[in-house]
């Protein structure tokens, strides 16, 4: 049985981006796959500390970043699953903080400095899922963020983004002026289950792919 790795990147438990990781998940668990979802926030790490083990002339240390810390079994698991989801809220037009570290920890390893090659273990398809309030997600940042994740696996990762999500639930308490309630109600009428359904498929699509 294929195993799916999902990173949670985003800190709300309930709400757009869980829903958006849980609907892939669902669709990878429909094409027959084992799915394990890892919340970063819930997690005790930080980024790369470049204590260069991974660079040592041994190279004992060349799949998993060797720090120990709260990432330890996460690292090993995406690393040796056969595809991985990365979930994040855009913050700045970016993917969040705790993504950005993981990212460090997971992928550094993998890059040799004796020829700079993209060295992963394996190489295996690789998704990612946003939620955002803008309507447009062609921002340099995230764009980066594929670049990164697409130059290791070979290949740019599949995309299933949530755009104009409700940031929150309740609009009538809130100073968002900018963002009126109503507009956000027809848009989330009209494109909401059709986000989630297109997380779905894209995690029933990772499990046959290769
Ligand atoms: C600190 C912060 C920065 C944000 N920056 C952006 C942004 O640059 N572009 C955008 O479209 N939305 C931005 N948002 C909105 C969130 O991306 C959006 O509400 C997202 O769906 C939240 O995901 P969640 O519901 O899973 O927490 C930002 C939200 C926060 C809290």
């Amino acid at each position: 049985m294929k195993k799916i790795i999902i990173i949670d990147g985003g800190p709300r438990r309930n709400m757009n981006t869980a829903a958006m990781a849980e609907a892939f998940a669902e669709g990878a668990r429909e094409g027959g796959a084992e799915v394990q979802t890892f919340r970063l926030y819930d997690i005790d790490y930080k980024g790369c500390r470049s204590c260069l083990a991974c660079k040592l002339k041994e190279r004992l240390y060349k799949d998993v970043c060797v720090w120990k810390d709260g990432l330890t079994e996460v690292l090993r698991e995406a690393t040796y699953a056969d595809g991985v989801a990365f979930a994040s809220p855009v913050y700045f037009g970016r993917v969040t903080g705790q993504m950005e570290c993981f990212v460090e920890r997971l992928t550094f390893p993998w890059l040799s400095y004796d020829d700079h090659r993209l060295l992963p273990p394996k190489r295996i398809p690789s998704a990612v899922i946003y939620t955002m309030n803008d309507t447009s997600d062609n921002r340099r940042g995230l764009r980066s963020f594929e670049l990164l994740v697409g130059g290791f696996y070979g290949e740019l990762p599949e995309k299933a983004v949530a755009y104009n999500t409700y940031q929150v639930k309740d609009y009538d308490r809130y100073a968002m002026a900018a963002h009126p309630k109503e507009e956000k109600e027809a848009w989330r009428r009209e494109h909401w289950e059709s986000d989630l359904e297109a997380a779905r498929a894209m995690g029933r699509r990772m499990v046959v792919s290769r």
